[in-house]
């Protein structure tokens, strides 16, 4: 083994990182330009989220995403690894229905793309799932409370399973999925507490978007937290950049620049 596949992150990592309790890293890229920069900085995952949904295809939700769009993201992710897992969602639509097809989705992803794990939403409806794709050799990450592909059932964005019934569902599931092999779980928008509770009773480590310190290891959004996406302000978030403003800048100066004919200069010509 070269030194540098023994550097990468596979989710035996993951294990001894939660064991050791040092934090995990995640977050979001769909493009190689990103994964690039991401994967360089040290990032432990990159999670291919069907949020290209929202943040590069403009829906106001993560349903119409397709399996081939998001195998297309993943694709370019992967080409940018060095050193990070790199996770992907399967979509909306391509899991639900039966072990079967949740199956064959999952080995597309892995097939065409080259992605280390895939990643799907839900507890015990899907759990045949979660067992089918993990004996054929594929890791899966879980992921429970706000689940964004249900967000018609659920009707809001708002924090999950601040009642006794959804929090004791939530405990639930979070067993079954790790007794169903599971290597992980992420934990979106719920009480620190619950999300405490949890991460104390698993052995896999969880990833919290909204779950407070306690989880495992902690998940963003880049375009939230890089401030491309300034209309998000959720109080889980913390931004790191203002991108959209220092964009909207460098563009205003380019296009003064062009427009004065300032730009190109004489060093700037051949
Ligand atoms: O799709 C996504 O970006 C996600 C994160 C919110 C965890 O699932």
């Amino acid at each position: 083994m070269s030194p540098k596949e023994a550097k990468k992150v596979t989710t035996n990592t993951l294990q001894k990182m939660k064991a050791a309790g040092d934090k995990i890293a995640m977050i979001t890229a769909y493009d190689y330009s990103f994964a690039r920069l991401f994967d360089d900085a040290g990032i432990d995952i990159i999670l291919v989220g069907d949020s290209a949904s929202n943040v590069m295809a403009g829906h106001t939700t993560t349903l119409p995403i397709t399996l081939d769009q998001m195998i297309y993201h993943a694709q370019s992710v992967v080409r940018a690894r060095e050193r990070s897992l790199i996770v992907v969602d399967i979509p909306f639509g391509y899991y639900q229905s039966n072990s079967e097809i949740a199956l064959a989705s999952a080995v597309r992803i892995m097939k065409e793309s080259g992605a280390n794990t895939v990643k799907l939403e839900g507890g015990e409806e899907i759990i045949e799932s979660v067992r089918k794709i993990v004996s054929a050799g594929i890791p899966v990450m879980g992921h429970l409370g706000l689940t964004p592909q249900s967000i018609n059932k659920f009707g809001t964005y708002v924090v999950r399973a601040t009642e006794n019934t959804e929090a004791e569902k939530l405990k639930r599931d979070a067993l079954m999925l790790q007794e169903a092999g599971a290597y992980a779980i992420v934990l979106e928008k719920i009480p620190a507490a619950l999300a405490k509770e949890v991460s104390e009773s698993l052995h896999i480590p969880t990833i919290g978007i909204g779950g407070g310190r306690h989880c495992d290891g902690q998940v963003l959004v880049m375009h939230d937290m890089l401030g491309i996406n300034t209309e998000f302000k959720p109080r889980f978030l913390r931004q790191y950049l203002n991108l959209a403003e220092q964009i909207n800048g460098a563009i205003q100066q380019y296009i003064t620049d062009v427009k004065s004919g300032d730009f190109p200069n004489d060093q700037e010509q051949y």
